[in-house]
């Protein structure tokens, strides 16, 4: 069974949705550990709340990205992780751990890539009047939701559409769609012996 690290800056609902599967039988994974930058972040508290380790830092403590993904890099070396699952981690990954994992961090972002990468992706969607919106899991490089893309999910966008629609809509389809990606990119890894 593959080790995994979850890395988040917020309310962590994919790292819930991440748990919640491998509770439920349909994830074949171990959780071994949150990486969180904010360490007033929900996602901490959900990590307590479940016992699964976590490591919480914040950047500015540190001189450089380096210093602290030497640390992070400590950590997932300890837990003995083979991939990282970004999940609403708002932060570039630096070469120090895309040299470590390389070809192993995958990302989930609320667009459908190449649109609307970055911060604030929903609005930027909201702002285009797109009618279609969605969600993409992808490989993890050095850009900023770059990568090549491993799959996509349309969701439609009302006239009426508010953030908070929105945002209600793309997580009920990331909380399905983000586990079972995983799911078969931990297998496929698998059979190619990585
Ligand atoms: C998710 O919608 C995820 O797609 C997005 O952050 C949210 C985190 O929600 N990620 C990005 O925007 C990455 N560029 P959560 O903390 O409730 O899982």
């Amino acid at each position: 069974m593959r080790n995994i690290a979850v890395f988040a800056s917020g309310n962590g609902s994919n790292f819930q949705a991440i748990l919640d599967a491998v509770k439920a039988g349909v994830l074949d994974a171990n959780v071994k550990l949150l990486v969180c930058d904010q360490p007033d972040a929900f996602a901490v508290e959900r990590a307590k709340a479940e016992g699964v380790n976590f490591f919480a830092f914040r950047g500015k403590e540190y001189p450089n990205k380096q210093g602290y993904e030497q640390e992070i890099l400590a950590r997932l070396t300890e837990f003995e992780v083979d991939w990282i699952i970004l999940a609403g981690y708002m932060r570039l990954i630096g070469p120090t751990l895309l040299s470590a994992f390389d070809g192993r961090i995958i990302n989930i972002h609320p667009s459908l890539l190449p649109a609307f990468p970055g911060k604030d992706a929903m609005g930027q969607a909201l702002a285009a009047k797109v009618k279609v919106s969605g969600v993409t899991v992808h490989f993890v490089d050095e850009g900023m939701d770059t990568g090549p893309i491993i799959a996509q999910e349309t969701v439609e966008i009302a006239e009426d559409e508010t953030i908070e629609t929105l945002q209600n809509k793309i997580h009920q389809v990331e909380h399905q769609l983000y586990p079972a990606v995983i799911q078969m990119v931990l297998s496929s890894s698998r059979r190619n012996s990585k």
